[in-house]
């Protein structure tokens, strides 16, 4: 018999079924034991009657180790009171590989102990609930931008130059003694798709040397970035808002079981779905940290104290847009008027997760975007075909990044990212 979907079984009560999964724990008494088994679609209880079974059945579900593989069969029956609301009544099963000595035992075990055996941890309930909130984040990403019309654009992880600052770069050696740097953002590239496609978005990995341990910085890290050719600043907020809005909302619809086993307040994510972010300008957002007692002078870039007092004083994420511009990324179109700031944005999460998205209008402008390059001691030679896009048919253009890893740990409310990704690289741990 082909095997039912643990998943799927409240919709067969009544039937005899083949559930193919793991044992992830059991106990017994002398006349019945309980099974709890996953099969990656979710959870359920399978109770085996020592009147209903075999001698050899009972004592194979008496003492099987946690973990083993097998293939039980029986009949599904309504259980108000299980989680799933069904459980299962075994006939028989088949041990598919027995298991021994599994090292993830029920008791309570350290941060590091569960990050060595991160291959087997991914078993375990709260990373299951996790990684299928990330599914869904990762495919409602793409629908977002399906629906309206974007191009999904490869960038490339070998870069000759940094885009983001050089204090972070990861260096490569090539063949040749050529150098080449990891990928921290596939935006210049996106810049370059955008003129050709209009309106594209890269989904990857990036890549920052972050010397500081942090429970909001990983080594590597995925990052979706749209651009868009001929949107201008107040458009590029609102399309951030209309994603988050959105991403939020599928969650919340698709994932309720998932945030409900994490024990995630969905309450504190409903006002997200609504969109309607609050918008300061970063000289407002100053005005408000004084208030708070965290006072920073004009120019200086937000710690993470900052992002936490911005992001409590409201129920949905805040947009901190207009920065200084020497605070910022060469990259960026001034507001006109005022060369001291730019057209950028950052958007702040609520419950002390930080920046989830950056972004900003470009420079358009060949001979600004030349002078930025020099200032910012960048070199030249590197920037040539980014160069190039002001040279033939430029256009405003603007874009963002918004971090994979920030958004869901906040959307589950789960405190450090190395939870968020299957096999999180810290500055501590590359294994497994
Ligand atoms: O603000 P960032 O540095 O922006 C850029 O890279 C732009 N080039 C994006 C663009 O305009 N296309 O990074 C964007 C987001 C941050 O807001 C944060 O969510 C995430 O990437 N991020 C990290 N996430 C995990 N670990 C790290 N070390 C991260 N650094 C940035
Ligand atoms: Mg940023």
């Amino acid at each position: 018999m082909a095997a039912t979907r643990i998943q799927d079984l409240p919709g067969a009560v009544g039937s005899a079924v083949t559930v193919a999964g793991w044992l992830t724990g059991s106990r017994s008494s002398g006349k019945i034991a309980f099974l709890q088994l996953r099969d990656g679609t979710g959870f359920v209880q399978a109770v085996v009657a020592k009147n209903d079974v075999d001698e050899a059945t009972f004592e194979t579900a008496r003492t099987l180790g946690q973990e083993s593989a097998v293939r039980v069969h029986g009949e599904v029956r309504a259980d108000p009171r299980a989680p799933s609301g069904v459980e299962l009544s075994v006939r028989s099963l088949d041990v598919v590989h027995a298991s021994e000595g599994y090292p993830i035992t029920p008791k309570e075990h350290g941060v590091e102990f569960l990050s060595e055996h991160r291959h087997l941890h991914l078993r375990h309930r709260a990373p299951w609930a996790i990684l299928r909130v990330r599914d869904e984040l990762e495919r409602a990403v793409h629908d977002f931008f399906a629906e309206r019309g974007f191009v999904r654009f490869d960038a490339p992880f070998f870069m000759p130059t940094a885009v983001e600052g050089t204090t972070n770069l990861f260096e490569i050696d090539l063949f040749d003694e050529a150098k080449a740097y990891l990928s921290q953002s596939g935006q210049l590239y996106a810049e370059a798709g955008a003129m050709a496609l209009g309106a594209v978005y890269t989904m990857g990995p990036a890549f920052r040397a972050e010397k500081s341990k942090t429970r909001r910085h990983l080594l590597e890290f995925w990052m979706i970035e749209p651009e868009v050719a001929y949107l201008e600043h107040d458009g590029n907020v609102q399309l951030q808002i209309d994603l988050l809005a959105y991403l939020v909302g599928r969650v919340l619809e698709h994932r309720r079981t998932e945030l409900d086993l994490l024990g995630r307040d969905v309450s504190k994510l409903e006002p997200t779905a609504h969109g309607g972010f609050p918008v300061l300008t970063y000289d407002r957002a100053l005005e408000l940290l004084a208030e708070d007692g965290e006072p920073l002078a004009w120019g200086e870039d937000f710690g993470a104290p900052h992002e936490t007092l911005l992001g409590a004083r409201f129920d949905r994420p805040v947009v901190i847009e207009r920065w200084p511009t020497k605070a910022k990324a060469f990259y960026m179109e001034p507001v006109p008027g005022d060369p001291t700031r730019v057209l950028c944005d950052d958007v702040i999460a609520p419950e002390g997760y930080g920046e989830l998205i950056g972004g900003s209008q470009r420079i358009h402008d060949l001979d600004l975007l030349e002078r930025r390059i020099a200032e910012h001691g960048l070199p030249k030679e590197a920037f040539g075909w980014y160069l190039d896009l002001r040279r033939y048919g430029s256009v405003p253009h603007s874009g963002f990044g918004i971090g994979l890893e920030r958004t869901l740990a906040w959307i589950t409310g789960v405190h450090h990212l190395r939870e968020v990704i299957p096999f999180p690289r810290t500055l501590t741990r590359m294994m497994p």
